[in-house]
């Protein structure tokens, strides 16, 4: 493994993120200017509760997203949750107003996820609107079935569901977010370049031993779980290759602490604050210090998906160098808290004043 050097430093275009979660209320204005202190832009998920379904409400939530980043360079492109009563006139309100994705949901797989489609048959008039309308689906794709197990679920959506939607709309952009399996990786890489992937932070940097080693950790709890040691290096593999197809997308879902450590746990980590420094580091642990890795990583943060959403470049740029920094335990929310991810710990790379 080649590590950089203590100091180095290397600038790329400004960074997007391709799936987080701001939430609403207390949380939002703090979680909104962690994104927008660091990336261009920001998808952000219509999970809220209620979950927004209609372009109106999505149209609220970005106004609302813009007022309390404080940064006039940041974006946020906004989401529709897909339910089993989104009509196709919908899709077309949406494309006219600058929505930028549809997210689907299969009921009950994740948190606030109840109002999700109960059988993706049900809305083949709205994938075929959204295929019209050039308007990507972003999958969180896990089976619901109680029977098969955390750990199976992705597996089981790929041939179950994923494979059957593709061959019905095959041209129809789909992606499926935090791929945390091989079977993911492999998945995607065999698809057409209509099918891309996004990759969190901690499905590349942890495992379910992680998750488990002194009893469940609730801080490293998210759907899909933490895999494998085979499985996170099969997403290491892919995103830092020089596939167009694998790009970041935090999932960074911030939940409070009460929530987090109570009693069934909430599903999700709280990674925007640090996870440009974080990639940077997987890149390099990935053992490629060298212009290869350096391009890769610019194309991973920066431009890959920018292309897959037919986004222009964006030109600001941001400075990464190689300088430790200590995570903050915890953030304050109200009278309660939020806790990073790596938490009180160090990481080896900054991001020299913006
Ligand atoms: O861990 C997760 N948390 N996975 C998801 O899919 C949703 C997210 C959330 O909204 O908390
Ligand atoms: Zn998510």
């Amino acid at each position: 493994m080649t590590l950089a050097p203590e100091n180095s430093r290397f600038s790329i275009k400004k960074p997007d993120d391709f799936h987080v979660h701001f939430r609403d209320g207390e949380m939002l204005s703090l979680v909104v200017k962690h994104t927008a202190d660091k990336f261009a832009r920001a998808i952000a998920m219509p999970n809220l509760i209620p979950p927004v379904t209609l372009t109106e409400q999505a149209l609220d939530y970005k106004e609302k997203i813009i007022k309390v980043a404080g940064n006039n360079s940041f974006t946020p492109l906004m989401t529709l949750y897909l339910t089993d009563r989104t009509t196709p006139e919908e899709i077309r309100k949406a494309k006219e107003n600058g929505i930028t994705a549809i997210k689907y949901y299969p009921a009950g797989a994740t948190t606030n996820s109840d109002s999700g489609v109960t059988d993706i048959k049900k809305v083949y008039s709205i994938l075929e609107a959204m295929t019209i309308h050039n308007l990507p689906l972003l999958i969180h794709g896990e089976v619901t079935d109680p029977d098969i197990a955390e750990q199976d679920r992705e597996k089981y959506f790929l041939e179950n569901h994923f494979r059957e939607m593709i061959k019905d709309f095959p041209e129809l952009k789909m992606v499926l977010e935090h791929v945390s399996t091989k079977d993911g990786v492999d998945f995607v890489t065999q698809s057409s370049d209509k099918i891309a992937a996004t990759c969190t932070v901690h499905h590349l940097m942890f495992t379910k031993e992680d998750l488990y080693r002194n009893g469940l950790n609730p801080h490293l709890f998210c759907k899909p779980v933490l895999k494998s040691e085979s499985d996170r290096q099969a997403v290491v593999q892919a995103a830092t290759s020089s596939s167009s197809k694998f790009f970041a997308g935090t999932d960074s879902a911030p939940h409070p602490r009460r929530k987090k450590e109570g009693d069934n746990p909430s599903a999700g980590i709280y990674s925007a604050y640090m996870a440009i420094e974080c990639y940077a580091q997987i890149f390099e642990e990935a053992g490629m210090w060298n212009g290869e890795t350096l391009e890769n990583l610019e194309n991973f943060l920066s431009t890959r998906g920018a292309r897959f959403y037919g986004l222009p470049e964006n030109q600001e740029v941001i400075t990464l160098i190689k300088q430790p920094q200590a995570i903050p335990a915890s953030f304050p929310i109200g009278n309660d808290q939020l806790i990073p991810l790596k938490a009180g710990k160090e990481i080896q790379w900054s991001i020299d004043a913006i």
